[in-house]
């Protein structure tokens, strides 16, 4: 497999951090130009981040001597200098918006993990074991944008990868309602427990945009490719509740689906033994080899236990039992700032270098 350059923007943030771990001895992608906001331009990478390096882990030595870039004022320089960037800003929506377009336009491809272009039709919205024919609509995209090689990909919200990957092999039952409750780690806000000591020994019943996206972002993933657009699916009707809670890294989430056609619990189990996408076919250097775990024991999944299963990159499941109102309950588990931000975000690129959009 060829080497791809590979540029950062955000990398200073919690998710930018993430990138520079998992990047850090990645077989393809090297990382060769770290951005932030005008207030990190010119410093050492590791002075720009400062006491905000989320990890146990040290900053790579490799990384420490890196000079930000200013992610606006310097694009053109970083454009020409990476073959395509990953990006997790916390910026305002349309401000990251412009910033994502003026990159593709420069011909320098984006992988998102920010929601400000998920819902845009000819953007694919990629989890790479469930919808890689959306790539598809990235010919389309070139075409608007009037681009070569630059275009926008976006991987979903932290929330929904948790438990769409649990439904996705049950469509074929025809799923007709679902009900989600999240229990959302503090990572997912960029926080831990020293800059968000609040959250310890407490809980929060409201994420800003959370449950729309989490309601809405399914429909996308779950949505056919008509005429160069991504047009939403119309079922099932969701509906989902999401709470922060005093957890580190993890999302749960607590699901209740009702069938057209009610599957046997064995039969449920035995699909998510077997199921498996692209990345584990084309055996992808971050695809988990088991994309959905299945604990028996009541307990599981756990935060602390389970989240870090694959690298972080699995999903687990566990308590699949009948309901009265619903046919089936079930809690499943992923870990939000790996499969849910970086570590998706990196398994969609490999993809996209797997499948030649870079070359
Ligand atoms: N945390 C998660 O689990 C998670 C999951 C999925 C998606 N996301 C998304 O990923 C994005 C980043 O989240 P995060 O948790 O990493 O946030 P964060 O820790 O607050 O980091 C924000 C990053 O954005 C940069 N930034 C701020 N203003 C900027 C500007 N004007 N121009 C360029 N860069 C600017 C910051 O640079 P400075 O250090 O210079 O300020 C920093 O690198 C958000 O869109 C978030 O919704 C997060």
């Amino acid at each position: 497999m060829r080497q791809y350059k590979v540029g950062i923007i955000g990398a200073t943030g919690m998710v930018g951090q993430r990138f520079l771990l998992l990047l850090e001895n990645h077989p393809w992608f090297n990382v060769v130009a770290v951005a932030a906001s005008p207030r990190s331009k010119g410093k050492r990478l590791e002075d720009a981040i400062g006491a905000k390096w989320a990890f146990e882990t040290p900053i790579p030595e490799k990384y420490k001597d890196m000079i930000v870039f200013d992610a606006t004022a310097d694009k053109e320089e970083i454009a020409s200098m990476v073959d395509f960037v990953f990006c997790a800003v916390d910026m305002k929506k349309d401000e990251i918006k412009a910033l994502e377009e003026a990159y593709a336009k420069l011909e320098c491809p984006v992988c998102s993990n920010n929601s400000a272009n998920r819902l845009v039709e000819d953007v694919p919205m990629i989890v790479p074991e469930l919808n890689p024919e959306h790539l598809e609509v990235i010919e389309a995209q070139k075409k608007r944008l009037g681009t070569k090689r630059g275009f926008i990909a976006v991987k979903s919200n932290c929330s929904i990868q948790s438990y769409v990957p649990a439904l996705h092999p049950l469509r074929k039952f025809g799923i007709t309602d679902v009900l989600a409750c999240t229990y959302q780690a503090i990572s997912g806000a960029g926080k831990t427990f020293e800059t968000w000591p609040e959250m310890v020994d407490n809980l929060i019943p409201f994420i800003g945009g959370e449950e729309e996206k989490s309601e809405v972002e399914p429909m996308k993933v779950w949505g056919s490719v008509e005429d160069g657009k991504i047009v939403k699916a119309v079922t099932p009707l969701i509906t989902t509740q999401c709470l922060r809670v005093p957890v580190s890294d993890g999302h749960t989430a607590a699901v209740f689906v009702k069938f057209e056609n009610k599957p046997e619990r064995d039969e449920i189990l035995k699909i998510w033994e077997e199921f498996a996408g692209e990345p584990q076919t084309l055996n992808l250097p971050s695809a988990p080899k088991q994309f959905i775990h299945y604990f028996e024991e009541d307990n599981r999944p756990q935060a602390q236990l389970d989240r870090n299963l694959e690298g972080g990159m699995a999903v687990s499941v566990g308590r699949l039992r009948e309901d009265v109102m619903f046919d089936y309950k079930f809690v499943c588990l992923s870990h939000n700032t790996l499969r849910g931000a970086a570590g998706g975000g990196v398994l969609m690129a490999e993809l996209l270098a797997a499948k030649g959009y870079f070359d």
